[in-house]
């Protein structure tokens, strides 16, 4: 297993390119069996995660060829519309093939994902939905299978799911009459998979707003070129390592209106910001980090995905802040690791409490999920001395090339094999 040696301590400098979206390139890759045919995805970032979804697509009986960020997908050949447990156990995105599947085949059996390292993360909003539509369930060997020709339907999430949302998209496009989805999700990694089912021939409104209404329709079609759009957790990530290091780093490639909130919260930090068309470069002038207090909301709220990296930034404030998780309360394994770099975080059911402490020191530590193994990066970066974190292939699973962006902003930092 892969290792990552930080030596901390130096500012990071300069510009870092941004990848194309995971979250955002998992539900399109899986929206291109809706239509059988051929594909082209563009800014593709190459993950452990697209990894497993081309593993998926292929099982389907799709033919993916990925090379320099480009994905060509062909799934005329798809005859089998079954989601293994093996692949949805290590990847809960692969549940992403229950709507297409049953957009195209009228069947689905998709295996149930499980619990997660933070804790339940339920499915009832996809099968609920799923069934408002017209699907009947069952449940086989810890399989869900569904099957039916679906109608449209109102369908009104008591909360906002992401994953949901996208599920009753894809299922929905091409089902008979009208669907209103109530209360849907409006992340961007929503707003872009309805661009590219509407690009489809999709007839989706309301893009962007939390009322989606999609307008059933069978003329759907494939031999579409889309790009991904940039990964806005990524992009925090980044900019928080420049702003902990107190160094000076400029994403690019980005979309600033996705990372308002990131922008809003660094600034509250004391950052200086400078915000362009498609790239942000964050400036440290002042020597002390303030104390900013965060909440976890879905969009354009702070994102729970940049909770545990704002959490390291914290741990190096001038004063005490509060986090609150308000999405997945348990998503918190990352205290347990930050804490062996001296820092003071004590936990109180969805809200750490954060001592800000001038000094870090190295550690060895290890990641538990993407995020925090990200958060336990950037704390090694501002600790003095060296710290070795391992079981890195969580990072793999989310962030491109990481140590290399890293060392080229002149990061101490290497990868080894254990
Ligand atoms: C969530 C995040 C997403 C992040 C991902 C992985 C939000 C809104 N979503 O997506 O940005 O990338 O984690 O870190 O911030 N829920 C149910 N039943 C369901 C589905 C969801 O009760 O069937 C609840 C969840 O427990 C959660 C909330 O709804 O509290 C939002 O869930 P959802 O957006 O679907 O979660 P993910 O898709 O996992």
């Amino acid at each position: 297993m892969d290792k990552l040696i930080i030596n901390g301590g130096i500012p990071l400098n300069g510009e870092v390119v941004i990848s194309g979206a995971k979250n955002s390139v998992l539900p399109i890759m899986a929206a291109t069996i809706i239509t059988p045919g051929k594909y082209r995805l563009n800014n593709v970032p190459k993950l452990r995660d697209t990894s497993t979804m081309m593993r998926m697509l292929e099982i389907v009986g799709a033919k993916v060829n990925f090379s320099n960020n480009i994905m060509d997908i062909d799934t005329s050949t798809c005859d089998k519309p079954i989601a293994p447990y093996e692949l949805v156990k290590t990847m809960r995105a692969s549940f992403y093939m229950l709507g297409p599947f049953l957009s195209r085949f009228n069947y689905a059996e998709v295996s149930l994902p499980g619990g997660c390292a933070w804790g339940p993360r339920p499915v009832d909003y996809h099968l609920n939905a799923m069934e408002i539509l017209g699907a009947e369930i069952e449940l086989s060997d810890g399989m869900m299978i569904l099957k039916g020709k679906l109608d449209g339907a109102v369908i009104n999430f008591t909360q906002k799911s992401v994953g949901a949302t996208g599920n009753t998209l894809m299922a929905a496009v091409k089902a008979n009459g009208t669907t209103i989805i109530n209360n849907a999700a409006q992340e961007p990694d929503i707003e872009t998979l309805c661009i590219f089912l509407n690009k489809m021939g999709a007839n989706i409104t309301g893009l962007g707003t939390s009322t989606l209404t999609i307008k059933g329709t069978t003329q759907l079609k494939a031999d579409i070129e889309y790009d991904i759009i940039p990964d806005r957790i990524e992009a925090g990530t980044f900019l928080i390592a420049g702003a902990i290091t107190s160094g000076n780093v400029q994403v690019t490639k980005v979309n600033p209106e996705h990372l308002s909130i990131v922008i809003d919260s660094l600034i509250k930090a004391g950052y200086e910001l400078d915000i362009m068309n498609d790239s942000i470069l964050v400036r440290t002038n002042k020597k002390s980090i303030l104390p900013v207090n965060i909440t976890t909301a879905t969009y354009p709220g702070f994102p729970t995905d940049l909770q545990a990296q704002w959490m390291a930034l914290m741990m190096r404030a001038k004063g005490n802040s509060i986090i609150t998780e308000e999405i997945y309360c348990d998503r918190f394994t990352h205290i347990a690791e930050l804490s062996r770099f001296g820092a003071h975080i004590e936990l109180k059911n969805n809200k750490a409490y954060v001592q800000g402490n001038d000094v870090l020191k190295g550690a060895p530590v290890m990641s538990t999920d993407i995020r925090a193994s990200a958060s336990l990066i950037l704390a090694a970066l501002s600790a003095e001395g060296r710290s070795s974190i391992s079981r890195i292939y969580h990072i793999d699973r989310g962030y491109e090339k990481i140590e290399r962006k890293f060392a080229n902003l002149n990061a101490d930092i290497i990868r080894i094999k254990d």
